[in-house]
């Protein structure tokens, strides 16, 4: 709903379990509202252009690049960003193969990468690494050559599927 008086909109959405409404301006992306206004500042901001994937989130699902997508584009949407994936029993085990596997170097690309694998691996468990590499290639890295990051996915796979 438009607000004229403070040219805000009101949005209600969910993110990593916690339902928020509130007041924004409408041009504003989901990144800007995630990092600025909740302080979730795990999604990165690289290009601001839909092509790098540092932003990437998961909204209803589905891997998306939050820079891209305007605010009132989650409304009623659940999102997940890459702090809302530990849980009582500590880190993802995509976070957990991340470390392992030394997939991180600057770690700039790391969250966005985290989240578009979590995105594959909800949606085919058994995802083979060609699935891994084409599901990925919107996530540049431009430190690890990405070997050690698709090797980092799988690890998690098989322990996910054990
Ligand atoms: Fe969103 Fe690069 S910051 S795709
Ligand atoms: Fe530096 Fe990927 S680890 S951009």
């Amino acid at each position: 709903m438009i607000n004229p008086s403070a040219g805000a909109i009101n949005i209600d959405f969910h993110v990593n379990g916690k339902s928020y409404s509130m007041q924004v301006e409408p041009f504003k992306t989901i990144l800007e509202v995630l990092r600025d206004d909740l302080g979730l500042t795990g999604a990165k901001k690289g290009c601001d252009d839909g092509n790098c994937g540092a932003c990437t989130v998961i909204m209803d699902g589905k891997a998306v690049k939050a820079c891209s997508l305007l605010i009132g584009q989650a409304r009623g949407k659940k999102i997940t960003t890459i702090e809302g994936l530990e849980d009582e029993n500590g880190l993802h085990p995509l976070q957990k193969a991340f470390i392992d596997r030394f997939a991180i170097q600057c770690g700039f690309c790391t969250p966005g990468m985290i989240m578009t694998a979590k995105a594959i691996l909800d949606a085919n468990p058994n995802a083979t690494e060609e699935d891994i590499r084409e599901g990925m290639h919107g996530n540049i890295c431009r430190c690890t050559g990405y070997v050690k990051i698709v090797e980092a996915v799988e690890a998690a796979r098989d322990q996910m599927n054990r």
